[in-house]
């Protein structure tokens, strides 16, 4: 019989990719999603992927009775993956209730009801955002680096999120946990029918490249050249979110095997590699042919200058390992830019 999970944030981008690997892996999948970033046709494009088409229940997490609804409703769920959350680091400054709300809400109520359903585990969506910037003795980063004061209210819910879940699980719930820590997911699906949908003028670097290069965004701006690295640029680990959504499905097979050492675990999910965003640039025109507008702009504040993954413990105790390229990953989010564009949506 078929393992049913429940991926919540199922609509949106990583949540959509990990479904995808996860149906291809042989579970069943019901996406929780109240729809506040993402759209529902995001399911016609899984269903074109993978033949099968996902439950789908438009459902906010913060809405106690409407989500232990769904546990009725889908009985012997083995499994949660949590990507539903507020993300925008900007926004979060300005709404900051709003970013504790949701995000801490969603994940207490998720909590509370696995014990009553009997659900083994649940997976943690995470950030590299917990290191802060990283002594350099610290870099590659590992799971053991001190986790650092939080520099927005969003990097803040998600310490506290972990701390939920150690707490609740040293209470002697009867749960397992996994908190995959993300370096910085990039790319699309290869076969366009899913990929990041920015809401507005995209903060992050690769919708905000991919724009520009198409001509929705006059010019990218580079923020900072004056870091100490190399070329003066900052310095990510950007991982291919197919990769990514792999890191997943191994980590659920951990939990839903009872494989998992402790009780609750973290791993950094990353390539292990640190490319700057000048590095990044030059990648993408070779690799597209498309010549980027671009400028080198004042630092943005609070940006760390240099950070990527030390991805051993994840590549040894999960099994799991980044296979694609850069070049993968930004031909990929060209051709979803294309197909946007193709679809109209812009
Ligand atoms: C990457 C690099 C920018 C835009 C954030 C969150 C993190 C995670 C992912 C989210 C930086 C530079 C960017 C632009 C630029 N979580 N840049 N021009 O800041 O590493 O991480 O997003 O959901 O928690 O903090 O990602 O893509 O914004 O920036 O030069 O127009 O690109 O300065 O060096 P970041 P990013």
């Amino acid at each position: 019989m078929k393992k049913t999970i429940l991926v919540t944030g199922g609509t949106g981008f990583i949540g959509s990719h990990t479904t995808v690997e996860l149906q291809t892996a042989g579970y069943d999948v019901v996406i929780v999603d109240n729809l506040s970033n993402s759209k529902a046709d995001v399911i016609d494009g899984i269903a074109k992927i993978t033949g099968v088409r996902p439950a789908f229940e438009q459902v906010d997490c913060c809405d106690y009775a409407a989500l232990e609804g769904v546990f009725q409703k889908y009985p012997g769920i083995e499994g949660i993956i949590h990507f539903a959350a507020s993300k925008a680091v900007g926004e979060s400054v300005e709404k900051p209730l709003m970013y504790y709300r949701n995000n801490l809400t969603s994940l207490i109520n998720i909590l509370e009801l696995m014990p009553k359903y009997n659900v083994k585990g649940i997976i943690f969506s995470s950030s590299c955002t917990v290191y802060g910037q990283p002594d350099p003795e610290w870099l590659p980063v590992s799971e053991a680096a001190p986790i650092k004061k939080a520099e927005s209210p969003y990097g803040n819910t998600k310490q506290v999120n972990e701390e939920i879940i150690q707490d609740f699980v040293k209470s002697g719930a009867n749960i397992s946990a996994i908190i995959l820590r993300y370096f910085n997911p990039i790319g699309a699906h290869p076969t366009a029918l899913i990929g990041e949908v920015p809401n507005g003028a995209p903060a992050n670097l690769i919708p905000y490249l991919t724009q520009t290069a198409i001509g929705i965004r006059e010019q990218l701006a580079v923020f900072g050249d004056d870091y100490n690295t190399p070329d003066g640029s900052c310095i990510r680990d950007f991982i291919y979110v197919v990769d990514l959504a792999k890191a997943h499905v191994a980590a659920m097979a951990r939990i839903v095997e009872g494989k998992n050492a402790e009780p609750v675990e973290v791993f950094n999910v990353g390539t292990g590699n640190g490319v700057s965003v000048f590095e990044l640039i030059n990648t993408f025109e070779k690799c597209t042919g498309v010549k980027l507008n671009y400028k080198v702009a004042p630092r943005r504040a609070g940006d760390i200058e240099k950070v990527w993954g030390n991805v051993d413990k994840a590549n040894q105790v999960l099994g799991w390992k980044a296979v694609h390229t850069l070049e993968d990953s930004l031909t990929t989010a060209w051709k979803w830019q294309q197909k946007l564009r193709e679809d109209g949506i812009m």
